[in-house]
């Protein structure tokens, strides 16, 4: 056992058979399910061949081998040992290793020269990582360090963030509405400038009561249950649409964040939304 829980588990699970659980994924994810947190994050990644994309936290590739087929390079970070080499197996069994490839590296422990050294990307993900900040300081670290290997021009998604404030209106709203949009829906759009001060309340406010909109319109299957993130005991840190907003004004760039709710059968989807951030 290290000093660090989170890269524990990540480790102990990775060499599991079943992608779901090597993932960390809850217990009974289907294959369907990562096949639609797939299509999910590809639909919103905007890859192109001449793409190039870091990810933040690759764990064992899931999202790699797709990313690295379609896009000119691939780059994962990631501090479980085990993880980024069942990674790398995985970027060379899929045909992609001359142009891919997962490191292991603890993004928080690392220097912003240190990771300078890895270049600038035209997209960077980091999906299903934010909660395992440990402290407020750590996660405006880990959106730092989003921002400081994003290209000027580029697109970074932090997806499947578990959002507090989010989880009232899953549980309350438990029918199935008619005419389900399949698709994920764009929730807002705010520009978050510094020099502005703290995002007041009330612009958290509005980002929650549209995404909470969003997910009323869709509703949720009742053979859907809610699952809350299963964290290690420790790790306290509870994200909200306004406290991330803050966040993002903290980092004292201007910023241009969008919010949109996951596709519908994309595992842990319930209360968890998905964040777009670029460069105006
Ligand atoms: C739930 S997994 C998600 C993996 C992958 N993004 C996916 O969606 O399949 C979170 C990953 O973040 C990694 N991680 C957490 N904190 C990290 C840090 N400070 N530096 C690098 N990796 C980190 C963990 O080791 C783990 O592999």
């Amino acid at each position: 056992v290290s000093e660090n829980l989170v890269r524990d588990i990540h480790d102990a699970v990775a060499c599991s058979e079943n992608p779901a659980q090597a993932s960390v994924r809850p217990p009974g994810t289907t294959t369907r399910e990562l096949a639609a947190m797939r299509r999910d994050v590809l639909g919103k990644l905007h890859l192109y061949p001449n793409t190039s994309v870091l990810e933040i936290g690759c764990g064992v590739g899931l999202l790699g081998v797709p990313i690295a087929r379609r896009a000119a390079s691939y780059v994962g970070l990631d501090f479980a040992p085990r993880a980024v080499r069942v990674a790398n197996e995985r970027l060379q069994a899929a045909g992609v290793g001359d142009c891919a490839r997962a490191l292991c590296l603890d993004v928080l422990g690392s220097s912003a020269q240190e990771l300078s050294k890895l270049g600038r990307f035209d997209r960077v993900l980091m999906y299903a990582v934010l909660h395992y900040a440990r402290d407020e300081r750590e996660a405006v670290l880990f959106l730092r360090r989003t921002l400081d290997l994003l290209a000027p021009s580029g697109r970074a998604l932090i997806g499947n963030l578990p959002l507090e404030d989010l989880r009232g209106d899953w549980q309350a709203d438990g029918h199935i509405p008619k005419g389900l949009p399949g698709r994920l829906l764009a929730a807002g759009r705010w520009v978050a400038t510094p020099g502005s001060g703290p995002v007041p309340l009330t612009r958290g406010w509005k980002t929650r009561h549209a995404l909470a909109a969003a997910i009323k319109r869709r509703g949720r299957s009742p053979a859907e249950p809610f699952a809350a993130a299963r964290l290690p005991p420790g790790y306290t840190l509870t994200l909200t649409t306004a406290d991330i907003e803050r966040w993002l004004v903290m980092l004292g760039e201007p910023l241009i964040h969008t919010w949109e709710l996951p596709a519908p059968s994309v595992p842990l989807a319930p209360a968890r939304a998905d964040l777009i951030l670029q460069r105006p």
